[in-house]
């Protein structure tokens, strides 16, 4: 059968070789085209086989699972990895999509599980190759998906994703500061996203009641068909921009699937000059459709050899996402806290330049942090907000005509007093 998905299994146990083959022989739209015993074995068959899927183990003798996946992303980059690993090396998670893996499952995972892995991964490979070779460079076009009522949004905003493999790196503060400066100082019409669903920290700098409405409320009645308007999720920020939060409990995050996030920045866009989504550092499938979505994705890196590291790697990825180059920009955040490491060799590490550097400031980042006030409200001239709105610049252009400045805009402007402080 001609569209049935080729899935290679690859593990050192023949028992679990043998379990998987016969799960996945239950599949009529899957068909197994060879199992291996080993790393070695893989690379060797795969380029043989040429199969759609890899069922990875991630714990091998010779050669790891992980090793095996960035020589495969190499030479058979078609072949989109499936990693298996036991609880308890959830910390490999991120290894293993830096390597190239595009999923991974728990052991003990059901046959459902198993089974929506591989067509989710297959899927999204069929959607990236179609659009690499039809539209290259068209705006994404939203998986298909019908889009939302958006109350009559006619926007094309661009949508910029704030992201680091590593966190810690000031992604929440570049993404909030930088949204401020392109309403206030650009007149741009702005929402802020809080893409991190699990522990996002939106809401605490902009001083946001958490029981406000979130991401979570809209996802459910987006997915009944019921959402009319974005506008009763969204929170109009006296700061001049629009935030969408993220959950306000951890176990929330569950529900929003890639789809709908993707959806959720569709129709974000309509309405908006500019998108600006603050990702987690977990490189999982919601992280995914957000960098997938965006125009231009921000990757905050700091002076220390771990950021550099993944930084590195997520190029890699990047790379083998099909990502056009100029989409990713890498911005290196408290450049000057040199730490015995300078630009320079940063640059040398990672084969590239730094596009954007913001300076580090600790007195007016933490200083505002304590009051809930955006830096760049409260320490406008001051050099880490100066940076922030060059940076702005960038991704939203130029500024807008003083007269046509959106509304919101404006009344931040005239709102900026409301945050003098003592
Ligand atoms: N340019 C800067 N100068 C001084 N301090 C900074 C700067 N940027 C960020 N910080 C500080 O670094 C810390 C981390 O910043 P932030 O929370 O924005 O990072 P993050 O990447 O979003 O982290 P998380 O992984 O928790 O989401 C904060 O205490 C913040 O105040
Ligand atoms: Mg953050």
């Amino acid at each position: 059968m001609a569209d049935q998905i080729r899935v290679l299994i690859v593990d050192d146990i023949p028992e679990t070789r043998d379990h998987l083959t016969k799960l996945l022989g239950f599949e009529s739209d899957i068909e197994v085209v060879g199992a291996a015993s080993s790393g070695q074995q893989a690379l060797q068959l795969a380029s043989e086989l040429m199969p759609e899927v890899v069922l990875m183990d991630i714990n091998m003798p010779d050669m790891d699972g992980i090793q095996a996946t960035e020589r495969l992303s190499a030479e058979v980059p078609d072949a989109a990895v499936v990693m298996m690993s036991v609880q308890g090396e959830a910390d490999y998670l991120r290894r293993s999509m830096l390597a190239g893996a595009r999923e991974f499952l728990v052991k003990p995972f059901s046959s459902d599980e198993l089974t929506a892995s591989i067509r989710q991964v297959y899927a999204r490979e069929q959607e990236k190759a179609s659009r690499r070779t039809v539209a290259p460079v068209m705006a994404p076009a939203g998986g298909g998906a019908v889009p939302i009522a958006t109350g009559g949004g006619d926007h094309d905003g661009t949508v910029v994703a704030v992201f680091s493999p590593k966190g810690g790196v000031g992604r929440t503060t570049i993404a909030v500061n930088m949204a401020i400066a392109a309403a206030t100082e650009l007149g741009k019409s702005v929402t802020l996203m809080d893409g991190s669903f699990q522990f996002g920290d939106v809401g605490v700098l902009l001083n946001l009641n958490p029981k406000n409405k979130s991401i979570a409320d809209l996802v459910p009645e987006l997915e009944a068909g019921e959402v009319e308007s974005l506008d009763t999720f969204v929170i109009n920020h006296s700061a001049g921009i629009r935030v969408l939060l993220a959950p306000p409990t951890p176990e929330m995050a569950e529900l929003i699937t890639p789809t709908a996030v993707k959806r959720v920045i569709e129709a974000l866009r309509l309405q908006n000059d500019l998108v600006i989504v603050d990702c987690t550092s977990s490189f999982n499938e919601t992280t995914l459709a957000i960098l997938d979505a965006a125009d231009t994705v921000l990757t905050i890196l700091s002076l220390e050899i771990t950021s550099i590291k993944n930084m590195r790697l997520f190029l890699e990825v990047a790379d083998q996402l099909g990502y056009e180059h100029g989409k990713v920009k890498l911005v290196l955040n408290r450049a000057d806290s040199s730490l015995g490491i300078r630009v320079t060799d940063v640059e040398n590490s990672i084969g590239r330049k730094v596009d954007h550097t913001i300076v580090s400031d600790g007195r007016s980042v933490v200083y505002a942090l304590n009051r809930g006030v955006p830096f760049f409200l409260s320490n406008r001239e001051a050099e880490v907000s100066q940076d922030v709105l060059r940076l702005a610049e960038t991704v939203a252009g130029e500024r807008v005509a003083a007269g046509s400045a959106s509304d919101d805009a404006k009344k931040a402007t005239q709102k900026k007093s409301l945050f003098s402080f003592r």
